[in-house]
């Protein structure tokens, strides 16, 4: 919608405005809002000269190597990247080197700043960890490699971290209830730090999550690859937590869990061409856990691909929660035999047992839907599942088309408000607008109708 067609639009919702109410005029508040909804993905601010990194002189390069990696993927290579770490780490302009070619045996360490300035982290090789859990350090149950307090720092390569995760899906209570409930390592963490840049490098075969971004504000990752198997458990691709000012893109993302997961304290988050297949789809969530408060504010997912996933755009939260979810745009997507496409879940219960409804919840509203199509491996191609007490508000859906190969989709709507404009493929009724108005824009005559929901009265009114 262009910005002509919305200042005339305007003119004409002020005639209308005494006709249709306030919803109206709400309605379209919230439309130009989700419209407007940016994250500047420039990198300038990230670093304070951008060039450097391109730069080829100056540098200190710190191989790991050269403290006593042998890279033979049996050899413990530990105790080498510890020191190689301390070197670049206090050095400034340095490189800290896993060169290609060979394979380097890890165990679970904290590499910590702060740094010294101008620190580049360059992963050409493979760094594989130990595949035993039960030899796994005690006392850093949930981290393979993590990154703390850094500033300024780029990570980059073609290089691999290779989790050896298979016996841990095998010790998962998720594949035999017999085995008892407890996390497993993360096999990257960025934690606590700010500017940071990924860029290149491939994750594999983690323990548990892949790649989490924690307490980090101003990350941009791009051209990053995670490949897990389908069916190992709780793999999520990229997880966000804690985090702000957060680009991923270009990304290829394939695994046994969400590709990308959003939850608490996270806001301006953008995710552009994204590749998701196999996995659970993009979330924003869980949220809410064990009566626990959540707020995540301005996401975007612009243009993606999900094929085969058992979801597409996901927002699940937990009853007994609270907080708020406010402020998301899934644009340009396309799902191929996506199980569930759009879905908004609050009744999300990943436990053994069952979750008992609660009058608490984490509030979901201003949700935008745009330019959506493919097809769906369920009936529901669309799902809104808010709670009873706290409704989902202000779902917009705009030309959205998903199609059942055999069969015909539908939408579902529990407790959800919003409204359509443009296309709406499965029709989404059953958004019920709490009062009269709503809005129907047909791009293809340039007419606004405004309607009221006891259908006697429409007005045409031409553009
Ligand atoms: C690295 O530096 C830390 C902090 O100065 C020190 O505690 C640790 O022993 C050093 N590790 C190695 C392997 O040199
Ligand atoms: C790596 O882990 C193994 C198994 O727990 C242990 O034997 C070895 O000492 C560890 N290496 C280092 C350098 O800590
Ligand atoms: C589940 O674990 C139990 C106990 O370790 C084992 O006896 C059983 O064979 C496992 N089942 C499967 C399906 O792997
Ligand atoms: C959510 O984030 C806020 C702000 O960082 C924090 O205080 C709170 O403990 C977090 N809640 C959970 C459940 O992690
Ligand atoms: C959450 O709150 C509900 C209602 O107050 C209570 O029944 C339930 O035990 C709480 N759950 C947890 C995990 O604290
Ligand atoms: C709609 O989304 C598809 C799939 O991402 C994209 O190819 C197409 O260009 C988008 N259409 C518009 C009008 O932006
Ligand atoms: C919770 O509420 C939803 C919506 O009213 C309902 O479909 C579901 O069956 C309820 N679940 C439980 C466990 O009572």
């Amino acid at each position: 919608m262009d910005k002509l067609f919305l200042v005339s639009f305007l003119g004409l919702l002020i005639t209308a405005y005494a006709v249709a109410g306030n919803m109206l005029y709400d309605n379209f508040n919230i439309l130009g809002e989700l419209e407007d909804l940016d994250i500047a993905e420039e990198d300038a601010e990230l670093f304070e000269d951008p060039f450097w990194i391109s730069e080829r002189g100056g540098k200190v390069l710190v191989n790991v190597d050269s403290f006593g990696a042998v890279g033979d993927g049996v050899s413990d290579d530990t105790e080498a990247f510890r020191k190689a770490w301390n070197t670049s780490c206090s050095t400034p302009k340095s490189v800290f080197l896993v060169p290609p070619g060979r394979r380097y045996l890890v165990n679970a360490t904290k590499f910590q700043g702060p740094c010294a300035d101008r620190l580049v982290v360059q992963i050409d090789g493979t760094i594989t960890a130990p595949d035993e859990p039960n030899d796994w350090d005690p006392n850093l149950p949930r981290l393979w490699l993590d990154f703390s307090k850094l500033k300024g720092v780029v990570f980059q390569g073609n290089g691999v971290i290779d989790g050896s995760g298979s016996k841990w899906w095998a010790s998962s209570c998720k594949k035999n209830k017999s085995n008892p409930c407890r996390g497993a390592p993360t096999a990257l963490t960025i934690d606590s730090s700010s500017s940071i840049k990924v860029k290149g490098l491939t994750i594999q075969n983690s323990q548990q999550m892949n790649f989490v971004i924690s307490r980090c504000d101003s990350v941009r990752v791009s051209e990053v690859q995670v490949s897990c198997p389908g069916d190992s458990p709780n793999t999520d691709g990229i997880h966000i937590t804690g985090s702000t000012n957060v680009v991923l893109q270009d990304s290829k993302i394939g695994t046994g869990d969400d590709c990308i997961s959003i939850v608490n304290a996270s806001s301006s988050i953008k995710m552009k061409r994204i590749y998701c297949g196999p996995g659970h789809g993009v979330s924003i969530g869980s949220l809410g856990k064990d009566n626990s408060t959540a707020i995540v504010t301005k996401v975007v997912l612009d243009t993606a691909l999900l094929r085969e996933t058992t979801n597409g755009v996901r927002i699940k939260t937990w009853q007994g929660g609270s907080g708020y979810v406010r402020g998301v745009r899934f644009e340009n997507v396309r799902m191929e035999d996506v199980a569930n496409p759009i879905i908004i879940d609050q009744f999300y219960c990943d436990s053994p047992k069952t979750c008992q409804n609660q009058t608490s919840a984490v509030q979901i509203s201003q949700i935008m839907y745009r330019n959506i199509s493919g097809t769906t491996k369920s009936k529901e191609a669309m799902k809104f599942a808010c709670s009873d007490t706290t409704p989902c508000s202000n779902i917009v859906l705009s030309n959205i088309n998903l199609e059942k190969k055999d069969g015909t989709a539908e939408t579902y709507c529990n407790s959800a408000q919003g409204f359509g404009t443009g296309i709406v493929n499965p029709s989404a009724d059953c958004l019920n607008s709490n009062d009269k108005g709503y809005i129907h824009i047909d791009h293809k005559e340039n007419k606004v109708e405004l309607a009221e929901r006891t259908g006697d009265r429409i007005i045409h009114t031409e553009l």
